[in-house]
């Protein structure tokens, strides 16, 4: 399967990494709009337009299917995204929402950029204690590579949750570039969540298979025999 990925820079590569070493036989596509980077400070509206732009890309490109590898783009405009795009599409948010409900973390912390914090998707959609932590400086910190404003920033953002939380979701794909940052500064008990972990695939494989008549018993067979 040929999948494309797309972000404002190069915070999807998080998502890409990971999902190249879980599904290694699908072909992966990235796109970073690195000439609109920041998203995080965008309007809805804005992130829109680019978001359309960037899905244009990819299908040019053949993909089977897009994973919106970006935090501010899938919290802001998937749902309008989903309808209209030709190929099948996966927020690289929902798959945390659906794990953080049925988890046993009761205080989660959300970092993400003032674009994603502004939806409240994390509070409207998890039944949980949710603080949500808007860290508008931190995506132009990583992409400039100047680690000791991440470090600066990440106390600032992070220490009045310490005592709060039991969980801390990096709801900015750019953010697991600075895990070991993060980790530095919470205590061990407290578990970070990379979304992409959580992303799941039907299909790992680039083998495509022709029946001149097709069943659903051939279709479980064929399922069945492969796996
Ligand atoms: N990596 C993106 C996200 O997950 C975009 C960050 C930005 O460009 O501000 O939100």
């Amino acid at each position: 399967m040929k999948i494309g990925l797309f972000d404002s820079g190069i915070g999807g590569l998080t998502v890409l990494k990971v999902l190249q070493e879980k599904y290694p036989y699908n072909e992966y596509i990235y796109y970073g709009d690195t000439l609109n980077l920041p998203y995080g400070n965008k309007s809805p509206k804005e992130l829109l337009t680019l978001a359309y732009k960037d899905i244009e890309f990819l299908i040019n490109k053949k993909v089977d299917l897009i994973i919106i590898a970006c935090g501010t783009i899938s919290s802001t405009c998937f749902n309008i995204l989903k309808k209209e795009c030709p190929v099948p599409l996966v927020s690289i948010i929902d798959p945390t929402i659906n794990y953080l409900n049925n988890s046993n973390y009761n205080n989660i912390g959300v970092i993400a950029t003032s674009a994603t914090i502004n939806t409240h998707i994390f509070k409207n959609n998890i039944n949980k204690n949710v603080y949500e932590i808007e860290t508008p400086e931190l995506v132009s910190a990583i992409e400039s590579n100047n680690y000791d404003e991440i470090k600066r920033l990440l106390h600032k953002y992070l220490n009045k949750y310490i005592n709060k939380i039991d969980c801390l979701v990096l709801g900015c794909t750019h953010y697991p570039i600075i895990i070991d940052y993060i980790r530095d500064i919470l205590p061990s008990n407290i578990k970070i969540i990379n979304m992409a972990d959580l992303v799941v695939l039907d299909n790992d494989s680039n083998i495509q298979i022709y029946y001149s008549k097709i069943s659903n018993n051939i279709m479980n067979n064929t399922k069945k025999i492969l796996n």
